[in-house]
């Protein structure tokens, strides 16, 4: 299936909690790595009154293991949380320590191996890009990279040499796309246009319902319904390519197709009511909710 990376030029535009919200409305089966170099989120936020069973080790429990191909396999299925109740999709958590990073450095290749070969799309998220700790492996593993920023002067001025990164480091098969988060002084078509980049999805400043995602808020009654879910939904629909329709030997999305898709049905802020966009989400059955 597919790897999908999440990244920030910095400035903590929404990342963590973009992955997050894609991983709980994704088409399909999906596993939400957290491989932000600069710690967890989602166990002492969105999980924190959640989770049903021990956390385990996450991410630091590949480090225990001898560094060979299978054995990073196995071992990283053995760190897997379920993340929603109905079990389609798993968390692997991040390293809560950033000083354990430089335990992770060898083994970043053999985790990018085991994620993109994985049985089921995988969101990884990488948080800030740039920096000498980014886990590189995972970038040139991507099947699309997604660079989450708010369309402002800051991001824009401190996304351009990171592209330039990225452009040098994700394979021909994979892509680079953006997703916007708010308003600012720039459209959409304007960042294309600076930045050269397709824009995959513009999500709204929601403040209220980003919490329930990134800090475990209690939702609103109308939580799953709300605009930033729906986005979220749509995003990922459009995201995942259905393997039934696009074959290929690989195993990896046919990403050409991703900015297509989205450019020709772009993910609008104002988007008509999709439904229970959340319902197969543990939101659903939280002890938190309202509902
Ligand atoms: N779409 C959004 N609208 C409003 N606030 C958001 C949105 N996405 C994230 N946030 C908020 O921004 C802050 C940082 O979010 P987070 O996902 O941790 O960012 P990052 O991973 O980029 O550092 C959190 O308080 C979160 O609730
Ligand atoms: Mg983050």
């Amino acid at each position: 299936m597919a790897l999908y990376c999440l990244v920030s030029p910095g400035g903590s535009p929404g990342v963590t909690t973009t992955a997050l919200g894609l991983a709980l409305t994704w088409p399909g089966r999906v596993l939400l790595a957290e491989c932000d170099p600069m710690g967890r989120r989602v166990l002492p936020g969105y999980l924190a009154d959640r989770m049903r069973e021990p956390a385990g080790p996450g991410l630091l429990g590949i480090t225990t293991t001898d560094a060979n191909d299978s054995n990073v396999s196995v071992r990283l299925e053995q760190c897997v949380v379920p993340l929603d109740d109905d079990g389609h999709a798993e968390l692997l958590h991040g390293i809560r320590d950033p000083r354990h990073t430089a335990r992770l450095t060898a083994l970043w290749p053999l985790v990018a191996g085991a994620l993109a070969t994985r049985d089921g799309d995988v969101i990884a998220d990488l948080g800030r890009v740039g920096g000498a700790e980014t886990p590189v492996a995972l970038l040139e593993a991507a099947n699309v990279v997604i660079v989450v920023l708010k369309p402002t002067l800051a991001q824009v001025d401190a996304v351009r040499p990171r592209l330039d990164v990225l452009r040098s480091l994700v394979s021909s098969r994979g892509e680079i796309g953006l997703c916007l988060i708010g308003d600012g002084p720039y459209s959409a078509a304007e960042i294309k246009r600076l930045l050269r980049v397709p824009v995959l999805a513009e999500l709204p400043h929601s403040p209220a319902d980003a919490q329930v995602l990134s800090d475990g808020a209690r939702p609103r009654r109308t939580f799953r319904t709300c605009l930033l879910v729906r986005c979220f939904n749509r995003m990922g629909h459009r995201l995942r390519v259905p393997t039934e329709t696009t074959p290929m030997p690989s195993g990896a999305a046919d990403t050409t197709e991703v900015a297509r898709r989205a450019e020709a049905h772009p993910i609008r802020r104002k988007e008509s009511n999709d439904g229970n966009a959340l319902d197969r989400s543990s939101i659903a059955h939280s002890r938190r909710s309202h509902q």
